[in-house]
């Protein structure tokens, strides 16, 4: 089993394509199949094994309107009116057909960090959060919030006990008992996911790893939603990317040939701040420093500087050894695993010119997990009369487009559309035919021109 420690230059996929697992290919800065892969409207993905052709797609569409074949038309499709002159002025066009039902899944996370080996220490425990919205499709499409069951599972990865040891040291860690395969909210690699006040359908603490059952590693693996109406299925099953990873890279500058990254870092605590860590193992971080991601099991001592403050403000000025350029990557995920790869990439832009700075990331007064960037901050994207996010909400708790989530258009944080690999453009490409934001009123709505766009909820 992997230490606390990165698999440095260990690319566990080899594909043709890029995918989230290469990091190294891919780099923060330049990326050698932009062009190639990016202009909206492309379709050419290749072949790469981590199916860009997503196995639950729908029938061919057309790439540029989003309408499906002729082909894959019933003759009665349900859901193409006779008669289109009802009230609405703007409907001027001619319905189009496809399935009544649409499915859009997103990940909370752009890259959900877990680790593997909980023997020493754990600062974060596995937990992946995912959401779908489920449109009935219409001249004013519906958001489906009631009357569906929504079920998820993860193909190919059914079961997560011996791939991490998170479950060997859940009771020492945590004080429970965890089941088998389940995480701190009890849900496991299939289930039903629960309505929730936006109107989507989410599961929350999915205990998923990066290992598949066949043991290969991959970063961005699919979940497969489906929805049933009176035991029926309806809509195509969508498959977001579900993105994880447990490369962390505390072992640049922590640990030697005969002490383990974790060993070292508790040593080093002890030593600067008069705890007996290292004797106490297995140590959870959070039993001291408050980290609001973990729910109850991350309230710690009141009083005491919370965990994202204490790592990123004490290491600040200790960057440069590690030599890595964005220097938040010398602990995140990003040397063999992707982070951000998504239009942002493309633009060149790295994680500080959204976050800025380590120090600033331990500002007294920021709140960890509340206080993250936005889409609408005044250097960004700005609109009059439009606050991109909802106020005070983050970009993945936030509706626009009359209550459809921002994220069931644009993707996750860190993987917004178009991305730099394949896996983050399959769905999109799947439901519309090209990669990018969901730009095809069609995905939606029974006609192809249903007014002018209004991004406002
Ligand atoms: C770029 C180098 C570098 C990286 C990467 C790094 N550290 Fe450190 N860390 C240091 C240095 C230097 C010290 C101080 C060591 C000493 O006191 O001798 C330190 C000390 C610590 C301490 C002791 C408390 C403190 O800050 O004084 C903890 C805890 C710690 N690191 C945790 C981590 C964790 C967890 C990771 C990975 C998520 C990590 N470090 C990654 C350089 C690094
Ligand atoms: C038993 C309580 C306890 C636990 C458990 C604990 N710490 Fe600490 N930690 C402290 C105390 C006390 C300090 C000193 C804080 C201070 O003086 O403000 C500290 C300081 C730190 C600092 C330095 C902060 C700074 O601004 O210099 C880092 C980094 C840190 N802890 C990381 C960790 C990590 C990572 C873990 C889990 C491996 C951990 N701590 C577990 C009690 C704890
Ligand atoms: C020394 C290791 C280390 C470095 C370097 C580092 N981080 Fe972190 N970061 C962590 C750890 C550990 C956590 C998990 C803390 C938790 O679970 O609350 C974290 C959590 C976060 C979070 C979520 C919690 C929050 O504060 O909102 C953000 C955002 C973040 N890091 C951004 C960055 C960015 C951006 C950089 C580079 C400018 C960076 N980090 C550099 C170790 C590091
Ligand atoms: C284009 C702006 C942008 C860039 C560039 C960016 N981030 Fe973020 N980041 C965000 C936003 C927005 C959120 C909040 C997403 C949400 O919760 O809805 C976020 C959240 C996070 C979080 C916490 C939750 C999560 O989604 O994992 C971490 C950790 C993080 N970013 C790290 C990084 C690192 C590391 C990099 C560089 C590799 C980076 N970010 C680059 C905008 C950015
Ligand atoms: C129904 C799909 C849909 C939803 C929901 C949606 N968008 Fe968009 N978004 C689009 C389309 C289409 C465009 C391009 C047309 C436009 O700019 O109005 C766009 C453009 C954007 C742009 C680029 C605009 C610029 O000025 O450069 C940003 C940023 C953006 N959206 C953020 C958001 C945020 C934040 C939310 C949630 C509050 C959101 N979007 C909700 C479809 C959507
Ligand atoms: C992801 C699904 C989705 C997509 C894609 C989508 N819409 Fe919508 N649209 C909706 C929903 C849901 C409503 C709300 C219907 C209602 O309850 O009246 C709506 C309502 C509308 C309305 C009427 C309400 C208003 O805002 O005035 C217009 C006009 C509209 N959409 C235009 C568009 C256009 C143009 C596009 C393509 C650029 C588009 N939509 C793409 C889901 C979508």
């Amino acid at each position: 089993m992997r230490r606390l420690s990165a698999s440095i230059g260990v690319i566990s996929l080899i594909l043709l394509m890029i995918s989230c697992g290469d990091a190294g290919s891919a780099g923060n800065n330049g990326n050698p199949f932009e062009p190639a892969n990016l202009s909206q409207g492309s379709n050419g993905l290749g072949t790469s094994k981590n199916s860009v052709t997503n196995p639950a797609a729908g029938p061919a569409m057309d790439p540029v309107t989003g309408a499906l074949s002729a082909a894959a038309v019933p003759a009665s499709a349900p859901n193409a009116p006779a008669n289109l002159s009802g009230g609405n002025s703007t409907i001027t066009s001619k319905a189009t057909a496809g399935p009544k039902y649409v499915v859009i899944g997103f990940n909370e996370q752009g890259l959900n960090w877990i680790q593997q080996d909980y023997s020493e220490l754990m600062i974060m425990a596995p937990g992946n959060n995912f959401h779908a919205q489920v449109i009935k499709r219409g001249l004013a499409p519906k958001i489906v919030n009631t009357g569906v069951v929504v079920k998820y599972s993860v193909p190919g990865n059914t079961y997560s006990v011996g791939k991490t040891n998170f479950w060997d040291y859940s009771l020492n860690l945590l004080g429970v008992s965890l089941a088998a395969n389940k995480g701190l909210s009890n849900k496991g690699l299939s289930g039903k996911m629960k309505v929730t006040a936006n109107k989507d359908w989410a599961v929350l603490g999915v205990p998923l790893t990066p290992m598949l059952d066949t043991t290969a590693e991959n970063p961005c693996q699919f979940a497969a939603i489906t929805v049933t109406l009176n035991g029926k299925k309806i809509g195509a099953a969508s498959s977001p990317v579900i993105p994880v990873s447990w490369e962390i890279n505390c072992n640049l500058c922590h640990g030697s040939q005969s002490v383990t990254p974790a060993a070292d870092i508790l040593a080093k605590h002890d030593s600067a701040h008069g705890t007996n860590l290292k004797n106490s193992k297995p140590v959870r971080c959070a039993a001291c420093h408050t980290d609001t991601s973990l729910g109850k099991y991350g309230t710690g001592v009141s009083g005491m500087i919370n965990l994202s403050r204490a790592i990123h403000g004490s290491h600040a000025d200790r960057m440069a050894p590690a030599g890595q350029n964005p220097v938040c990557i010398a602990c995140h995920p990003g040397i063999s695993d992707l982070f951000l790869r998504d239009v942002h990439a493309t633009a060149d832009m790295t994680c500080t010119d959204c976050h800025t700075s380590m120090t600033a990331l331990a500002g007294s007064t920021r709140k960890p997990w509340v206080d993250e960037p936005k889409c609408g901050s005044a250097s960004c994207h700005v609109r009059s009369g439009f606050t991109f996010e909802q106020p005070g909400k983050l970009y993945h708790q936030s509706k626009g487009h009359r209550g459809v989530m921002c994220a069931t258009c644009h993707g996750a944080a860190h993987a917004l559309g178009p991305a730099i690999n394949a896996e983050d453009n399959a769905q999109a490409i799947a439901l519309q035919g090209h990669s990018g934001k969901i730009d095809t009123c069609t995905v939606c709505h029974t006609i192809a021109n249903p007014g002018s766009f209004n991004h406002n909820f």
